[in-house]
């Protein structure tokens, strides 16, 4: 499978005003850094090195500030404008270019996910079609529904249904294969006006290639959408740093951990933070 991915960090943040009337949701702090940097890591973790990140105007500025090219993470880092939030499948004719009809793994800059990672890499070694996750929640009818059968192959799937046929939710990660350009190019806007991801899974799902990775109990997927959730991950992630010592999202530690910087470009960009816990963290590393 390819190892592009898209790192999708617009939209409105409307339940977050006003918090995001000025800095955009995926800048805000989960606890000690850029929620952004969570899903970044997630997509690094998962060995992908190239990767665009689309957002809005306004905020893409202060993203590329905090990313630049994205070589000192020895990553290579484009940036794509979307002028409106018309729905999250537009991230793919947005990257039309950047894909060149190759295959991507599409992660919403909104989400955190935290534990062993294995469903993802499963589905990253997959060659063909789609592979979205899926993750047990109280609340199914906020978020993408799916039934998979046991094969893990999908059933159904459906967007914020007011009856959901199972207690499974689609969490902001997609894996997709190089049909995922002309499908994208394809797709109507909804009702609601958007291209939505739910309808490109459902083509994958009619040619008989949507594959289903549940996550298990010990994955922690996590929402940020809201003031409640934002502090609960906050919370989560102090937590589990205070306890266990071991930062989770620390990019410069992924970079290190995955090789794509070795142990000189490593002190380099660890010269260069200020003298904090952050830094003192990264000086204890062994390397
Ligand atoms: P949502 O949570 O659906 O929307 P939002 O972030 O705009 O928040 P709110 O509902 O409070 O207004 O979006 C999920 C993620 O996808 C989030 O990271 C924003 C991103 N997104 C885009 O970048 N572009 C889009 O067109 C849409 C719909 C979402």
């Amino acid at each position: 499978m390819s190892r592009k991915g898209i790192l999708l960090a617009g939209g409105a943040g409307t339940r977050l005003d006003p918090l995001t009337r000025i800095v955009c949701k995926q800048l805000l702090p989960i606890y000690d850094k850029p929620m952004i940097y969570y899903p970044l890591s997630v997509l690094m973790l998962g060995g992908i090195r190239e990767i665009l990140i689309i957002s809005t105007p306004k905020d893409l500025p202060m993203i590329r500030t905090l990313f630049g090219d994205g070589s000192q993470l020895g990553l290579k880092i484009d940036y794509v404008e979307q002028a409106r939030p018309e729905g999250i499948a537009q991230a793919f004719r947005l990257g039309a270019d950047f894909l060149a009809g190759e295959g991507a793994t599409l992660m919403l800059g909104d989400n955190i996910f935290h534990g062993r990672l294995d469903f993802f890499r499963t589905a990253l070694a997959r060659e063909q079609g789609a592979t979205i996750f899926a993750c047990p929640v109280r609340d199914p009818e906020r978020y993408g529904v799916v039934e998979f059968d046991g094969e893990g192959r999908a059933v159904s799937i459906e967007e914020k249904p007011t009856v959901p046929r199972s207690n499974y939710a689609v969490p902001g990660l997609y894996v997709y294969d190089g049909q995922i350009t002309e499908i994208a190019r394809d797709l109507q806007p909804s009702p609601r006006g958007e291209l939505e991801i739910t309808d490109v899974n459902r083509e994958y799902l009619k040619r008989g290639e949507l594959f289903v990775e549940p996550l298990g109990r010990g994955v922690a997927w996590l929402d940020t959408g809201t003031p409640e959730s934002l502090m609960e991950a906050a919370n989560y992630i102090a937590t589990l740093e205070h306890r266990q010592g071991v930062k989770v999202a620390c990019l410069e530690e992924v970079a290190l951990h995955m090789e794509f910087i070795d142990g000189a470009g490593f002190d380099r960009i660890v010269a260069a933070l200020p003298k904090n816990s952050y830094r003192a963290y990264l000086e204890e590393l062994p390397r």
